[in-house]
């Protein structure tokens, strides 16, 4: 089915999904080098915690987390030395992958994706609505890496967009505990490919990449390993999707 995706995208003039429920690394190796217009991905990393002890003046923030709980079940599984050569191998030369990251997890990514080959073109700012609490000034904002493969390729549009860009982010009832909101995905996909694309995100969670790719004309391959949170994602892309894709 992937090998049908990357071979013909424009199947029908048919939006194309493929949505797998496995460890990443398994699929990838079974993509074609070359293969993929675009990556958005929110991949797993390790979250500081406030830590059990407190500081000097003891009052700590309120909503603090503390210790080192685990936002979900495979979040310290796998590391970006094993994935980053393999993403960079699949996209297309010329082309953009977007990888969200925080400040704790920047150096190994940006580290990791220059080792894989990716260069960096810019360090985009999520501003959000909110903030988690923090001791070292409280947490509005969130990073992603706009990297490229091979030659520099321009952003579609140009004028439009800033390095800090505001969303809102989803505050309350969530599907995953760090989906991200849709209009910020599209913001990317739309600056970073054409319609009939195939945009890849190989830690899908609950599928948002997926939705924001559909709902913008692409086509959209999206891997999760955690079965639970693949369900979630099958169930909302073929609600929002408006498609009967697995
Ligand atoms: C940060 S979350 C992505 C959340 C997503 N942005 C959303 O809006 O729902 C990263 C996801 O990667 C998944 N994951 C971890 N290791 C994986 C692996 N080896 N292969 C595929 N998915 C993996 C986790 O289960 C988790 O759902």
């Amino acid at each position: 089915m992937i090998e049908e995706i990357v071979k013909n995208p424009q199947r029908e003039r048919d939006r194309v999904c493929k949505l797998i429920n496995d460890d990443c690394l398994n699929v990838l190796k079974n993509i074609p080098d070359n293969s993929i217009d675009l990556i958005v991905t929110d991949p797993p990393y390790k979250t500081i915690t406030g830590g059990n002890k407190n500081g000097i003046n003891s009052i700590r923030p309120k909503g603090m987390l503390s210790g080192n709980r685990k936002l979900f079940a495979y979040q310290n599984t796998i590391q970006p030395n094993d994935w980053m050569p393999v993403i960079y191998s699949v996209l297309k030369p010329n082309t953009h992958a977007y990888i969200f990251t925080n400040a704790l997890n920047m150096e190994i990514m940006l580290t990791e994706s220059r080792k894989a080959g990716f260069q960096l073109h810019n360090i985009l700012v999520w501003e959000k609505n909110n903030c988690t609490p923090s001791q070292y000034y409280m947490k509005n904002c969130e990073y992603v890496l706009l990297l490229r493969k091979g030659k520099a390729k321009w952003i579609n549009n140009i004028g439009d967009s800033k390095t800090v860009h505001q969303f809102n982010n989803i505050i309350g009832s969530k599907l995953h505990p760090t989906e991200k909101p849709i209009d910020l995905l599209k913001f990317y996909i739309n600056n970073s490919s054409t319609i009939n694309d195939i945009v890849l995100d190989p830690f899908m969670g609950s599928g948002t990449t997926g939705v924001a790719a559909l709902n913008n004309d692409r086509n959209f391959i999206g891997i999760e390993l955690d079965k639970q949170y693949y369900d979630i994602a099958v169930k909302r892309i073929n609600n929002e999707g408006k498609k009967n894709y697995e």
